[in-house]
């Protein structure tokens, strides 16, 4: 049986880099939805110009557009054995399309990690967050450098800052998570699939403690 893991967690919270991990150690490809929107405004896709604008203020893009979006991902060969999802579902629509996508390809939900980072942390990681244009491996320029200035450690590519790492927009992104993406804490939490981390410790300990939660996850 297929397995799909949800990371939830507030922006900042570590999703993309502990799915980068988990990809790694569980051999399952790491889909995020955030990256596959901003692969699609850099190449000047009808995709990337439909959802720009609620990126850039720190909206969600809506649901239909996502849902469509992720269907067609989840349809890839790649996912036969499942997949680590990054960012989705954020709305109660998302994870009600995402049950109903995973049935149709015989699989379910198999755990939800939530990963619990105090606001204040949250805003300190994103002003100092760095990005790799061609994989979208994840640097701060304090708490996890790369050994040169500018450079992927895996690929050698360009680093860049997210144009919505900026204060304002950040700040939107925390109320938008707060009213519309943690109420699915509590869905999941019914539904016998969370698993609650603290994500304010060291990368590496977090991802042990994402692994011991998978470990003990109920079959
Ligand atoms: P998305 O790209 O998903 O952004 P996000 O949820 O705001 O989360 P981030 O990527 O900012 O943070 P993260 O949790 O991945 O943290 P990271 O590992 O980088 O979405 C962007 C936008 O796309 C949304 O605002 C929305 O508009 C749209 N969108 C995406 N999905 C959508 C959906 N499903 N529905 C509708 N719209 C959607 O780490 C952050 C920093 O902290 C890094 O610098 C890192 O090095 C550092 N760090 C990480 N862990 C630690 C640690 N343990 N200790 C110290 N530093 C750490
Ligand atoms: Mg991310």
């Amino acid at each position: 049986m297929a397995t799909f893991y949800i990371l939830l967690g507030a922006p900042g919270a570590g999703k993309g880099t502990q799915a980068k991990n988990l990809s790694a150690a569980l051999k399952l490809p790491h889909i995020s939805s955030g990256e596959i929107f901003r692969e699609n405004i850099a190449a000047g896709t009808e995709l990337g110009k439909a959802v720009n604008e609620y990126i850039s203020r720190g909206d969600l893009v809506p649901d239909d557009i996502t849902n469509a979006m992720i269907r067609e991902r989840l349809g890839r060969e790649d996912c036969a054995e499942g997949a680590i999802l990054d960012g989705f579902p954020r709305t109660m629509a998302q994870a009600q399309a995402l049950a109903h996508d995973l049935h149709e390809l015989d699989s379910h939900v198999s755990a939800v990690l939530s990963i619990d980072v105090p606001e204040d942390v949250l805003v300190s990681r994103l002003s100092g967050r760095w990005m790799c244009r061609e994989k979208g491996h994840v640097y701060h320029d304090v708490l996890n450098p790369p050994c040169e200035p500018g450079v992927c450690d895996t690929d050698g590519s360009e680093l860049y800052q997210r144009e919505d790492d900026k204060p304002e927009t950040v700040a939107a992104r925390i109320q938008v998570y707060l009213s519309q993406t943690a109420p699915l804490i509590e869905h999941f939490e019914e539904l016998g699939l969370l698993h609650r981390v603290n994500g304010d410790q060291e990368i590496e300990v977090v991802t042990e403690s994402l692994q011991r939660a998978i470990a003990e996850r109920k079959p």
